[in-house]
């Protein structure tokens, strides 16, 4: 399997779990946090497809498109490990992050803390999306549908 074949199923993993949350009307009250804006395609897709939410978006920096940035007062800026603990208790509805490098050190590094974080940010009930796996004991993994690849992205509901 090539990098772009990888790339294209992680992808559509991500999309298809975000669009299985909107088609089965799973998500509960609470605003929606952004765990890596990036290019802010994810954003885009997302405030299309929960509209009406409030969205807390994170990243270290702003190299989104300009059409996919979100207003000032919803971007934290900085390191997501520091800048998210505000944000424990926030009583989320969902927590999607995609911040995986590809390098298994590197990504051993950051599944040391977004479990947890993840986990802080959600309400009872609410849902976790993400390229990484987040092991972690509030948050229950749900099986992905099947024309999905497994590992490419993981679906977790808080208990
Ligand atoms: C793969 S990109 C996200 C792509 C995004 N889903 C999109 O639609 O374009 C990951 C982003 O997360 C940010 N990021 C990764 N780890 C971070 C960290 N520890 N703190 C802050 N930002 C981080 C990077 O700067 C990058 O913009």
């Amino acid at each position: 399997m090539t990098r772009l074949d990888i790339f294209i199923n992680r992808m559509t993993a991500q999309r298809d779990l975000l669009n299985l949350l909107r088609d089965q009307n799973l998500l509960p009250e609470g605003p929606i946090m952004e765990v890596g804006l990036g290019n802010g395609r994810t954003y885009s897709h997302m405030i299309e497809t929960f509209p009406g939410r409030r969205f807390i978006v994170f990243d270290r920096h702003v190299a989104a498109h300009k059409t996919s940035i979100p207003p000032e007062e919803d971007l934290v800026i900085g390191e997501i490990r520091e800048t998210a603990q505000n944000y424990i208790g926030s009583e989320a509805a969902l927590v999607h992050a995609d911040i995986g490098t590809g390098y298994p050190e590197k990504d051993a590094i950051v599944m040391s803390w977004l479990p947890g974080l993840a986990a802080g940010m959600l309400r009872s009930g609410g849902y976790a999306v993400s390229g990484l796996a987040l092991d972690h004991p509030q948050l229950e993994m749900l099986p992905i549908p099947d024309h999905l690849e497994p590992g490419r992205y993981y679906l977790y509901r808080k208990i």
